[in-house]
């Protein structure tokens, strides 16, 4: 087997009194694309830039390409990043841009341009190789930060939310662009976002944290399928997973939920009877049926329709929100029933949030 091409192993950073990273484990193969996610602030940035060479942690060991990064400059790392700010020369052509690093590197003009031709084939910047960033759009500023990466052959891409200031239909096209590119250089990425969906989509392994700890790390469709924890549960899937009080029955294989007239959901497992526990029923696995016939009944409060699908809250507390895939009948104020099949009901401890399995 490879060494992997890094390596994080009981990683902590402490600004001052604030721990900021919590011991961090992370291994990540040659050629792997894997987001680390989580919401603002909960350490992302900081743990990209520790690996960067931008930040010292203040505990255990970080490891690239088998080598101990600990207390090795920047530049020595071989890493190149990508921000969400491009952080372009305005002043030099996108050429310029391009073949900086190795323009200190004293690389010769025949070499640079030589690169430089081949990056932009790469891509897609062949015609604008003599523009200046102002004269170009969002989107191939972006490339040009990339082609930037490119041209250093680095050891990983750092990327640290390179697309959150595209428009919602550019990102949705980088975000291909990213990841062909990733396996056309057979490179090894890391790459920062707060955006669930950019993680799932674009990378095959997805780190889940929160406030300097990991709190789950898999393939992205093993986090929808089998969330860790509450906080994962919620984090990954939109709209986000329903959550409902409740506790087994005696015969321990269903949960009567509260605040749903007794509604009885049957497990495809077997718990102590008389447990309290949460139950996580996601929208999209709750479907629409009549009251009389549904384990859950709910008054429908608002109706929303995308064109695609449509999407409904219940009026009542603890409110239910339903993805229907298509058009409904169905409107505000009127009584609906809905059931889930027993696979699809997640169950976490009350206490802990820890998933709770037969
Ligand atoms: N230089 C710093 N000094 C003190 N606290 C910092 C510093 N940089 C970041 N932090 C804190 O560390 C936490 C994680 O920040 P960051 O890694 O930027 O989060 P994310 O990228 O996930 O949004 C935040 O609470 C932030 O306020
Ligand atoms: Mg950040």
């Amino acid at each position: 087997m490879t060494s992997p091409q890094i390596e994080l192993e009981h990683v902590d950073k402490h600004y001052g009194h604030f721990h900021a990273l919590k011991d961090i484990n992370l291994e990540i193969g040659k050629g792997r694309f894997v987001a680390l996610v989580g919401p603002s602030g909960c350490g992302k940035s900081t743990l990209l830039r520790s690996l960067a060479g931008l930040e010292s942690i203040t505990g255990g060991i970080m490891k690239i390409a088998g080598e101990t990064m600990n207390g090795v400059p920047p530049r020595r790392r071989d890493v190149a990043m990508v921000f969400q700010s491009y952080a372009l020369y305005p002043h030099m052509t996108v050429k310029e841009n391009l073949t900086y690093s190795m323009r200190l590197k004293r690389k010769s003009r025949e070499e640079r341009d030589k690169a430089a031709k081949e990056v932009a084939e790469i891509t897609g910047l062949g015609n604008l190789l003599d523009r200046y960033p102002r004269e170009l759009s969002g989107g191939q500023r972006q490339r040009v930060a990339m082609g930037r990466a490119i041209i250093r052959h680095p050891k990983a891409f750092l990327f640290d939310e390179p697309l959150s200031n595209l428009d919602a239909a550019l990102r949705v096209h980088m975000r291909k662009e990213i990841r062909a590119l990733h396996d056309r250089l057979g490179a090894t990425s890391v790459y920062v976002t707060h955006d669930q969906v950019e993680a799932m989509t674009m990378a095959d392994h997805v780190v889940v944290m929160r406030e300097g700890v990991i709190e789950q790390a898999g393939a992205p469709l093993d986090l929808y399928d089998h969330p860790a924890n509450r906080f994962v549960a919620g984090f990954i899937g939109s709209p986000a997973m329903n959550f409902v009080e409740a506790t087994t029955t005696e015969a321990g294989d269903a949960v009567v939920l509260e605040g749903f007239d007794g509604a009885v959901l049957p497990l495809g497992i077997k718990l102590a009877p008389g447990r309290r526990v949460v139950a996580g029923l996601r929208p999209e696995h709750l479907l629409l049926g009549a009251p009389d016939k549904s384990a859950i009944r709910i008054g429908v409060g608002v109706v929303e329709f995308t064109g695609a699908a449509s999407y409904l809250s219940s009026a009542g507390e603890p409110e239910l929100t339903v993805f229907h895939a298509g058009r409904t009948e169905v409107r505000p104020g009127e009584a609906v029933g809905l059931t889930i099949a027993p696979q699809h009901v997640h169950l976490f401890d009350p206490e802990t949030g820890r998933r709770v399995e037969g």
